[in-house]
This record gives C-alpha cells, sequence and structure tokens, in this order.
C-alpha cells in the first residue's frame, strides 16, 4: 500500500488542472491515477473551445455578460453565485494557459480570437481551430510530467472508495496491465473521473470509456448525486454514428436546413436560429423529423448541416477535423456537401453533489468532485457549449488549492483488514462469477431503454417503464460472467464493472426525470410541457441505499436573475 496526499482519480483537464495546482506545494505527494493513457482522456474530443469574456471580439463583453448568458442558458437551475465565481475567473485560466503554451486561434492582431458559440450574447468563445480540447490536454499533461510530486498511475481502473463514514481514507484501483489490485491511502482524494453520456451507449458523442465510475462509485458508497435528470444532446452529431460535429460549425456561420431547403431555426428561436442554446436545438430537429421535414426514416432520419457557403479556405482553417470526420464517416465533403446529422448524447448537467462551490466539497470529508462527473452546479438544466472546459478549469484550480491547504491539517486514516482485502476480493468473486447473461447484449438494452425512453423527449409511461427495465438489467447484470480468465489488460473484466456503473446510473437518471414532473433545459416531459417553477425550481439529490433510490430536493440559489421565460 502506498500514501499520497491528494490522489486525483481522473487525467482528463480537470483531473490534470487540479494536480497540477495540488503539485505547487513541493512538500505534497500527488498521484493522478487514469483508467487510460491521460492523453487519451476525453477532454481531448472537446472541439469548438471554452468560454470567457476576454472581450478581444467586442469590448461590450463581461464576466457579467457571461454569468447572464450561462444562467439562462441552464433554464435559471444553475446556482448563481457559482455561475459568478466561474465567469469571473475565466479570463485569468485562459491567460494561464496561453502562457503554458496552448496555441490559441489568434486574430490578425495577435490577440486570442474568439467565436459566437449557442446561448451567448457576444463572441467569447476562446479556440484552436476545432482541435481545443486536444491541445489543451496535451498542454496541461506536460505541465503536470514537469512537477516531479506528481506519480502516474497510467492504466488503472477505480474499483471503489476508502473512507470512514465521516472521512475518505483512499481508494481501491485495479491495474489493468497486470490484474493486481493496488490500494492507494491519501489525505484527500479528487474524483474527476468525467461524464457517464456512454448510458445512451449506441448513440453518443463520448468515448466508449465515458461510463462515470467515480460517479458511480460516489452513488454506491451513499454519496447524492444532483441534478442526474438533465441530459444533454448535442444537436450535430454525425447521423449514422453519433460522432460530433462541433457548435462551431454553427459559430461559424453554418444552417441546419430540412428537406424542404428551409433554415427551419426560424421556427423555433427566430433571433438566434441555429445558435440558440443546445436543448432548443436537438429538440427542433427532431420534430422536423417527426413532422417529416427530415430526410430518411425512423432512427436513420437526419437533417443537413449546411457549411458549403463558408468556402474552402475558412473549413479547412477553422474547421479541419470537423471536415475530417465528415469524409471518413459520413462519406461526404463539407466543402462540396451538406453533412447528415441528428442529435446525440453528448453530456451530463448532473453528477457527484457539490457542496461547496468554491473548494468543490462532498459530503464527505476530503473528497473532492470536479469536472463532468461533479455537479457544481454552473449548468443547471442546460449546459451552454464552451462552458464544460472553461468549468474544469476555473474549478480545477480552486480545487487544488482547497485540497492542497486541507491536507496540512489532517493524519492519513489507518486501514481496517477488511477494507485492505476489499478490492481484491471482489475481483476475485468477479472472476469466478457463473451466469447465462452476455455482456454485449445488457449493454445493447440499456442503450436502446435510455435512448427511446430517457431521451429527448420523456414521458411518465416511458420513464417508469425504463426504471423497471434498468432495474431487471441490473439483476441481469449479476449473472454475466467474465469470460476472460486471464490478468494481463482483462478488458472485458473491466468492461464488465463499467456496465455495472453506466446500469446504475442510467437507472438513477431515469428514477430523477421521473420525479421531475415538469419541462427544464434538456430534461423534456411530453405530459408536463411547461417549466414549473413553483414546484421544480429545485435541485434533485438522489441517493442509493441497497437497491433502493430516494429523492429529496435543495433549494436553488438565486443572486442575480429572477427566473424568466426564455426566449431566443
Ligand atoms: O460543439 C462542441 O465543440 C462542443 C463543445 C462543448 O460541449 O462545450
Amino acid at each position: 500500500m502506498r500514501n499520497y496526499d491528494v490522489v486525483v482519480v481522473g487525467a482528463g483537464g480537470a483531473g490534470l488542472r487540479t494536480a497540477i495546482e495540488c503539485a505547487r506545494d513541493s512538500s505534497l505527494r500527488v498521484a493522478v491515477v487514469s483508467k487510460v493513457y491521460p492523453t487519451r482522456s476525453h477532454t481531448g474530443a472537446a472541439q469548438g473551445g471554452l468560454n470567457a469574456a476576454l472581450g478581444n471580439a467586442t469590448s461590450q463583453d463581461s464576466p457579467e455578460f457571461h454569468a447572464f448568458d450561462t444562467v439562462k442558458g441552464s433554464d435559471f437551475l444553475a446556482d448563481q453565485d457559482a455561475v459568478y465565481f466561474m465567469c469571473k475567473h475565466a479570463p485569468e485560466v485562459v491567460y494561464e494557459l496561453d502562457r503554458w503554451g496552448v496555441p490559441f486561434s489568434r486574430m490578425q492582431d495577435g490577440r486570442i480570437a474568439q467565436r459566437p458559440f449557442g446561448g451567448a450574447s457576444f463572441p467569447r468563445t476562446v479556440y484552436s481551430a476545432d482541435r481545443t480540447g486536444h491541445v489543451l490536454l496535451h498542454t496541461l499533461f506536460e505541465q503536470a510530467l514537469a512537477r516531479d510530486n506528481i506519480d502516474f498511475f497510467n492504466e488503472f481502473f477505480l474499483l471503489d472508495l476508502l473512507h470512514n463514514g465521516q472521512r475518505v481514507k483512499g481508494v481501491v484501483l485495479y491495474d489493468i496491465r497486470n490484474g493486481e489490485v493496488v490500494n492507494l491511502r491519501a489525505r484527500a482524494v479528487v474524483l474527476a473521473t468525467g461524464g457517464f453520456a456512454r448510458i445512451y451507449w449506441q448513440r453518443s458523442t463520448n468515448a466508449t470509456g465515458n461510463t462515470g465510475d467515480g460517479v458511480a462509485v460516489a452513488l454506491l458508497n451513499g454519496l447524492p448525486l444532483k441534478d442526474m435528470e438533465f441530459i444533454q444532446f448535442h444537436p450535430t452529431g454525425l447521423a449514422k454514428t453519433g460522432i460530433l460535429l462541433s457548435e462551431a460549425c454553427r459559430g461559424e456561420g453554418g444552417y441546419l436546413i430540412n428537406k424542404l431547403g428551409e433554415r427551419f431555426m426560424y421556427r423555433y428561436a427566430p433571433e438566434k436560429m441555429e445558435l440558440a442554446p443546445r436543448d432548443m436545438v436537438s429538440r427542433a430537429i427532431e420534430y422536423e423529423i417527426r413532422e417529416g421535414r427530415g430526410f430518411g426514416e425512423g432512427t436513420s432520419a437526419y437533417v443537413h448541416l449546411d457549411l458549403r457557403h463558408l468556402g474552402e479556405e475558412k473549413i479547412k482553417e477553422r474547421l479541419p477535423q470537423v471536415r475530417q470526420l465528415a469524409i471518413d464517416f459520413e462519406g461526404v465533403d463539407p466543402v462540396h456537401d451538406p453533412v447528415p446529422i441528428r442529435p446525440t448524447a453528448h453530456y451530463c448537467m448532473g453528477g457527484i453533489h457539490v457542496e461547496n462551490y468554491m473548494t468543490s466539497s462532498t459530503p464527505l470529508e476530503g473528497l473532492y468532485a470536479v469536472g463532468e462527473c461533479a455537479c457544481v452546479s454552473v449548468h443547471g438544466a442546460n449546459r451552454l457549449g464552451g462552458n464544460s472546459l472553461i468549468e474544469l478549469l476555473v474549478f480545477g484550480k480552486f480545487c487544488g488549492i482547497s485540497a492542497r491547504e486541507y491536507v496540512k491539517q489532517v493524519d492519513f486514516l489507518e486501514l481496517t483488514p477488511g477494507e485492505e482485502r476489499k478490492g481484491a476480493e471482489f475481483i476475485e468473486k468477479l472472476m469466478r462469477r457463473e451466469g447465462n447473461q452476455k455482456l454485449a447484449e445488457v449493454r445493447r438494452k440499456m442503450g436502446d431503454v435510455t435512448w427511446q425512453k430517457v431521451g429527448i423527449f420523456r414521458d411518465e409511461s416511458s420513464l417508469q417503464s425504463a426504471y423497471e427495465e434498468l432495474s431487471e438489467l441490473l439483476q441481469r447484470w449479476e449473472l454475466i460472467p467474465v469470460v476472460d480468465k486471464s490478468r494481463i489488460f482483462n478488458t472485458n473484466l473491466v468492461e464488465v464493472i463499467e456496465l455495472r456503473n453506466m446500469l446504475h446510473l442510467a437507472r438513477a437518471v431515469a428514477y430523477c426525470a421521473l420525479h421531475r414532473r415538469e419541462s427544464r433545459g434538456g430534461h423534456y416531459r411530453e405530459d408536463y410541457p411547461e417549466r414549473d417553477d413553483e414546484n421544480f425550481l429545485k435541485h434533485t439529490l438522489v441517493r442509493q441505499e441497497g437497491d433502493k433510490l430516494s429523492v429529496e430536493y435543495r433549494e436553488v440559489r438565486i443572486t442575480h436573475h429572477q427566473p424568466a421565460e426564455r426566449k431566443y
């Protein structure tokens, strides 16, 4: 067993930014744990950019406008003090990245360029062509590697948390390379394990590894998750695969076109058109398809994203990855042809309940959560494009400062013999398990249930039936054997545990959605199509005890803007 002052689980943008901040105190030892090699973390898939009111594109912009747009975009469910905090600190973390070497796209005069994004009053999204997440992740990794008090545990999978009910003690890990179970003792643990939009297995922008391991481990350890019902569907996934085509396409001027050749967004958001927030644009596309104005039929229906009028030079300069993805996965070159697209599961607004946005602390002392796995909440019911990367940078930084100071005040806690054996016993039991269920079948079924019954449109009966079916799939999970008996890179074993994690989270999403009898942001109930501030201007907290889920509610912190109808 090894001891670390801080163990950060997750080596995407949130985990790396937090670790860098913790490691500023050279007397501390920091571990960064990742189930993939860090540069393969999902932050690398972020394309369009990050929001910060630098005022480069227009001096009219300000952190206050950024905050207002974010609160309005959230359908007034975000905690406004947390939003103001994020927007105030956004410019400083962007300039910090600039100094660290992120190759941001520039204006003629050398200042950082900013492009329009959905729901924003001004061009505010800082970018590096359409590979922003990739360059950000690599730069953060370089910064982390440069600090010799950070140790990396690459290809280690989080199995469990160690704690005494009040305080965290460490983590239990599975070494994917050789099948060993490793306990790391820690004064503080930071969960930065990313989102779980892969519960929509068949159609998501997410890497197949985005299975919500940290969020599930928190739930299974009795911690509350917040606002799980709010899932973001990105409007422009490639039609056949669901792969992301960045919002930057529309930010740079791309159109959405139905089969009649109409720019149909005039019907839904006459002012903002294609740059309305994602929840509205995704629903608009689905309405067009329902009304028979899409191309194709059923699950393979789509509308067009048209970039041709932007011209070859601009497409190649600003959207090179988008162009390549369209060529490789849809067989069309956006320079010459419109691209078939349809909404795709993209982001989880909900996650591990964070008690204090300034520290990112959870209700378990010494445990922090940051990035997409956490719910601060700055996104409320609908996140604005470009606010995810900025969230993980701002809250990663401040979480790192808090954890760094906290660990100086506390000692390590002893592990009991039972705790020391816990992980190894779990793995042995799983390896010996017998049963007649198939991993791929249960996972496919989960994807069907989430997509069809907990998707862009929901209602009481679809959600009730999803909850029941997902509960049944959890029982079937108990009968999935690990067929690969090897210890070396046993991805079959990892996938079985990932599926357990996704099933628990999918069921929690359905359960929370069932209880929220209104429509708000990404949660659209056809049986309750209006927002209901009187009864539901509140956060959902869900807990699991044994097999049972329960919900309670928390007030939304409204410090600046009273809820109003969202019009774009
Ligand atoms: O569309 C995109 O480039 C994604 C950005 C985001 O989710 O923030």
